[in-house]
């Protein structure tokens, strides 16, 4: 079972799980994605079980579970806004931990013990400089009430699978998972104004948006700005199909990790400046993107990239894509699909 599998990561864990020869059922109740998503997924990957599901809706919750052979379950679903999450904290504990309850719950009336976390770094808050690259083993300091929620259904997950030693469960901590699928028929459709670095600079390309505003220049990083370790998102996802693997490989010991619950770090290891990141964009795009820059953003940590040798230590997985084939991939995506998922994308596709 794939929870929230139409968004921008859940689509690409589909069509990557169906790819590798899984059985699905993917569940979302479209809040922050377009319905289109499930035929988009069954173009790249056959046939994809789907329903429509708020997984408030414990009835609806346990018809999939009743009507299924479950055998572990990757859960993705949950708001993702850290503007959002300060205004309406109780909105966003409600949403990502009540319905995290409700599906473990519902995992455990069912003897489904195998779980994959969509988890962040953002766990770690605004680490010191000196903790670079990061590991697992670095302080768990959320600064926004989002990074909370995450936290939160990590230490649950620990103590259920401390209670209860048939369970495994992995959290996987992405970095900042930009890009899309090759074929440019799946990416991120951010709704109102987005949040993160990429979707603004596809405005720039795009001629939406005059230029970029570069939050801060006067960071001690190598050209004064801010520095993150993006990842493929094809990467990321690929890490979901390796972590369920593992969890339903009994037979296999989780290393390191007595209690059956690891949370793995999903970067590629190498940090890139804002800057660095605008360069490698403008040689995809062909053009120049002007930029000016502005103050720091409240919050912003210098540079956070991760140390990603767990992952391919547990999981035999490393992230094979680089900075040219996510730059590639994210324009072929939003080069097509200007407005996202929405009508005129749909005019942009079949055209
Ligand atoms: C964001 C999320 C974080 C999430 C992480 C990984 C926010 C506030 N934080 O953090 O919760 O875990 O992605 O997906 O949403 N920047 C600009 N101009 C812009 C936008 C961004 O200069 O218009 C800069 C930022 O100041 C930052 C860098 O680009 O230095 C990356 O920003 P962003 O994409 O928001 O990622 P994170 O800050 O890592």
């Amino acid at each position: 079972m794939v929870t929230g599998a139409t968004g921008y990561i859940g689509s690409h864990v589909c069509v990557e799980l169906l790819g590798a020869g899984n059985r699905i059922v993917g569940i979302d109740n479209f809040d922050n994605s377009s319905p289109l998503v499930v035929d988009r997924i069954r173009r790249l990957a056959g046939h994809f079980d789907f329903v429509e599901l708020d997984l408030a809706d414990r009835a609806g919750l346990e018809r999939v579970f009743d009507t299924r052979k479950i055998d572990a379950v990757v859960h993705l679903a949950g708001l993702k806004a850290v503007a959002e999450s300060t205004t309406d904290p109780l909105h966003y504990f409600d949403v990502n931990v009540g319905t995290s309850i409700s599906l473990l719950q519902a995992m455990k009336r069912h003897a489904v013990t195998g779980l994959i976390f969509s988890s962040s770094c953002t766990v770690y808050g605004n680490p010191r400089s000196e903790l670079m690259p990061l590991t697992e083993r670095a302080p768990i300091a959320p600064i926004n009430p989002y990074g909370h929620t995450k936290a939160i259904i990590e230490q649950m997950l620990s103590a259920q699978v401390e209670a209860d030693p048939r369970w495994r469960t992995i959290s996987l901590r992405y970095f900042n998972p930009i890009g899309a699928h090759a074929s440019g028929i799946i990416g991120e459709s951010p709704l109102g104004t987005p949040n993160t670095l990429m979707p603004h600079l596809m405005d720039v390309a795009l001629g939406r948006t005059d230029h970029l505003v570069v939050h801060g220049g006067d960071y001690d990083t190598v050209d004064g700005t801010c520095v993150r370790d993006y990842i493929h998102v094809v990467d990321v996802a690929r890490a979901h199909v390796a972590a369920v693997a593992k969890v339903m490989a009994p037979h296999q010991p989780m290393v390191d990790d007595p209690t059956r619950f690891m949370t793995v770090n999903l970067g590629t290891g190498v940090g890139c400046s804002v800057l660095q990141l605008l360069a490698a964009v403008e040689d995809s795009v062909g053009s120049r993107l002007p930029y000016r820059i502005g103050p720091r953003r409240p919050g912003d940590a210098a540079a956070v990239w991760a140390d990603p040798s767990l992952a391919r230590h547990l999981l035999g997985w490393h992230a094979r894509h680089d900075l040219v084939d996510m730059c590639r991939d994210q324009w072929n995506w939003a080069r097509r699909h200007p407005c996202g998922f929405d009508r005129q994308s749909m005019a942009a596709v079949s055209s």
